[in-house]
C-alpha cells in the first residue's frame, strides 16, 4: 500500500511539472505574438482616451515635443508640467524607457502622450526594413512591459525618413514646425526667448528634455505660453482639435487653424 502511495505520489507530481511547463510556454507564444502585432492595436480608441475634453478648439494651442529621453531631467520638466496643468509629447528611446520606469508612469499620470523615437536612436534611413521594424517594435514593447500601454506616434532620429522607412512602419510621422536647437545651443535664456518669439496657433516645437538648460528654458516659457493664451496640448489633442485624422502613412509637421 506504502508503494502503491508513493507511486501515485511521483505521477502526481510529474503531471503537475508537465501542465506547468505547457503553461509556460503558452506564455511565451503569446509574449512573442504581442510583438509581432505592434500595429494592429486600437489606435482610435488610444487617441480618443487620452484625449482631454478641457481643450477649447478655438483658442490657440501648441505642441511641445520633447526627444531622446527620458532622463535625468525629465521628472523637473514633469513638475513644471504637472505645476501649470500642461501637457507634452515625450518621442523616447527605448533603452531610457527602461531606465526609467516611474519618469514613464508620471508621465501618463499627467496626461501627456508617448512617441516612439526608436529602441538606439538610428537613423532610419539607412537600416533594412527588419532592423527598422525592431527598432520601433522593441520600443513599444519597452514601454508595454512598464505601462501596458502602445506607442502610437513616430518621430524618425534627426527626421529622417524615405519610402521604405514608411513601409516598414505603419505610424503617423511627427516632425516640427519650431526647431529650437536647443541641444546645440545649451543657453536656457535663448532658448526660452526663441520658443516664445517663434510660437504661434497650431506648432509643434521641438525640443529634448536630455538638457538641462532645456528644461530650465521650460520652467520660464511654459508658464508665460500659458499667460500668453495658450494651450498645451499633446500631438494627437492638436491634430485632433483641428480636425486631422492622423493616417499611418503621413507625416505631419504643424497643425495649424484654418
Ligand atoms: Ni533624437
Amino acid at each position: 500500500m506504502k508503494r502503491f502511495l508513493r507511486t501515485l505520489a511521483v505521477a502526481a507530481l510529474l503531471a503537475f511539472c508537465v501542465i506547468t511547463a505547457t503553461q509556460a510556454k503558452r506564455g511565451a507564444e503569446t509574449k512573442d505574438n504581442n510583438e509581432m502585432h505592434w500595429s494592429a492595436f486600437d489606435k482610435d480608441k488610444l487617441i480618443q482616451t487620452s484625449f482631454n475634453n478641457q481643450i477649447d478648439a478655438t483658442k490657440p494651442m501648441v505642441a511641445l515635443t520633447f526627444d531622446d529621453g527620458p532622463g535625468k531631467y525629465t521628472d523637473r520638466l514633469l513638475d513644471v508640467l504637472e505645476k501649470y496643468d500642461a501637457r507634452a509629447t515625450f518621442f523616447m528611446v527605448g533603452k531610457n524607457i527602461s531606465a526609467y520606469p516611474e519618469t514613464v508612469q508620471r508621465m501618463k499620470s499627467l496626461g501627456c502622450e508617448y512617441g516612439n523615437h526608436t529602441m538606439n536612436h538610428k537613423e532610419l534611413t539607412k537600416e533594412k526594413a527588419d532592423s527598422i521594424k525592431k527598432q520601433i517594435e522593441k520600443t513599444d514593447q519597452a514601454l508595454y512591459e512598464i505601462t501596458g500601454d502602445h506607442i502610437y506616434l513616430v518621430r524618425p532620429p534627426y527626421g529622417s525618413e524615405n519610402a521604405k522607412v514608411h513601409e516598414a512602419v505603419e505610424a503617423p510621422f511627427i516632425m516640427w514646425s519650431v526647431d529650437t536647437w536647443d541641444w546645440q545651443r545649451k543657453n536656457a535664456k535663448i532658448v526660452e526667448e526663441y520658443v516664445l518669439h517663434k510660437v504661434k496657433d497650431g506648432d509643434i516645437v521641438l525640443l529634448h528634455d536630455i538638457h538641462k538648460t532645456t528644461v530650465e528654458a521650460a520652467e520660464k516659457f511654459i508658464p508665460q505660453l500659458i499667460e500668453d493664451g495658450y494651450q498645451l496640448v499633446t500631438v494627437s489633442e492638436l491634430a485632433r482639435a483641428r480636425g486631422v485624422k492622423l493616417a499611418d502613412d503621413d507625416t505631419y509637421y504643424a497643425f495649424y487653424p484654418e
